[in-house]
């Protein structure tokens, strides 16, 4: 049973469902070279889709490199890191990514370090820094590559804001963005979790990366999917599951991808050969308990007015906060306040700004703030 359901890491093959719609128009752009922003909240299935499109596209025509610069710092941290991945990603084998490195980055001494284990996985530091390479050198190094192959690149930075917090940071993005758009056989797939923070560097008019691409906005997976792919996993597994259970599970949770993977998977582990209505209450009641460490560190610190704040999104009151009523009710303190309030908030990633108002984002930490805020 150990893969019955994954809400961990990303996720492929049996494990992987729907976007349909994002696959086909994310494949178009990758070959035919349209950058491409991927917003989502975190855990929704950003990585888990660009994946799955790097498996699809026609390996022939087109390489796909990915990195997660989670752990860069600053300006030649990524860069390193840029240049391992491509450099390491368009090679198919050893000798021929020691010759690249030579050809196309002659001055620096990678250190490599290779396993024993025959599969050839190996470490390659290549210690750019700037006195060797100016950064333009290493931002062109794919389109080089690209040339020099006859194929075309597609670059997926994963976890992309991270750019956003290096020091110097629009100086580096001006830098980027001014490299990247004169590139002929490349093109970049920016996605990454930190909503607002990659909201503000695409859609603001005076971030160097406004309007860089086809902006996809990743959202939740429909409950008509999630019910078959729910069912077939208990049958597997010898379990039988109403689709009325199915459905639930997934509505619970507002079709959150990880988060119904999770609970499908609480409520596996409790049943024993067919799901019943006091088991998936007692799951969504684990669900809400497996979370709360997180979700008292996120409001640990929150003043009382933001607390406040949350308690009317999770009351149902998403707009109108000026008024009066709404002001008195929930002791929102003075108008200039809320919208500080509401900023930080949104900063945080705890509410989002939806068509009609103001939410909470995450709809677990919604559940728990319910049941032990109010
Ligand atoms: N297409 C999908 N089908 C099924 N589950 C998915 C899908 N995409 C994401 N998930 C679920 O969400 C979790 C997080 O996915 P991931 O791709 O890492 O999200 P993100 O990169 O947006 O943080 C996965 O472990 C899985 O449980
Ligand atoms: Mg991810």
């Amino acid at each position: 049973m150990a893969d019955a359901f994954i809400y961990g890491s990303s996720v492929e093959g049996e494990n992987f469902t729907d976007r349909e719609t994002e696959t086909k128009r994310l494949k178009a752009n990758f070959e035919h070279g349209v950058n491409t922003l991927l917003i989502s909240n975190r855990r929704i299935g950003k990585t888990s889709l660009v994946r799955h499109v790097k498996n699809q596209v026609n390996a022939k025509k087109v390489s796909v490199v990915y990195l997660d610069i989670f752990d860069c710092r600053s300006e030649y941290d990524f860069y390193n890191k840029l240049a391992t991945a491509v450099l390491r990603q368009t090679a198919s084998k050893m000798d021929v990514l020691m010759q690249n490195i030579k050809t196309f980055l002659g001055r620096v001494s990678p250190k490599i370090s290779v396993s024993p284990d025959p599969t050839m996985d190996f470490s390659l530091s290549l210690g750019i820094t700037p006195k060797e390479y100016a950064p333009e050198q290493i931002l062109n190094l794919a389109e080089i590559i690209a040339q020099k192959q006859g194929k075309r690149i597609v670059v997926c930075i994963d976890e992309f804001q991270q750019i956003g917090e290096f020091p110097d940071s629009v100086t580096v993005q001006k830098r980027l963005r001014g490299a990247w758009q004169l590139q002929q056989n490349v093109s970049y797939c920016l996605f990454g979790s930190k909503k607002h923070l990659m909201t503000n560097m695409f859609q603001n008019k005076s971030m160097p990366f406004f309007q860089f691409g086809d902006a996809i906005f990743l959202g939740v997976i429909p409950v008509k999917k999630w019910v078959p792919f729910i069912c077939e996993k208990f049958k597997k597994h010898g379990l039988s599951i109403h689709e009325e259970f199915a459905a639930r599970i997934s509505d619970e949770v507002e079709g959150y991808s990880s988060y119904v993977q999770q609970l499908a998977w609480l409520v596996m582990l409790k049943t024993e050969s067919v799901v019943t209505k006091e088991i998936v209450d007692a799951a969504v009641n684990e669900l809400i308990a497996q979370n709360t460490a997180l979700f008292m560190q996120q409001t640990e610190g929150l003043t009382s007015y933001q607390m406040n704040m949350l308690r009317a999104l999770a009351s149902g009151v998403h707009d109108g906060f000026l008024s009066k009523e709404v002001m008195d009710e929930f002791r929102l303190g003075t108008k200039s306040n809320i919208s500080k309030v509401k900023k930080i908030l949104i900063d945080r990633d705890l509410v989002e700004v939806r068509e009609n108002g103001l939410y909470i984002s995450d709809p677990v930490f919604q559940m728990w703030f319910r049941k032990y805020c109010l």
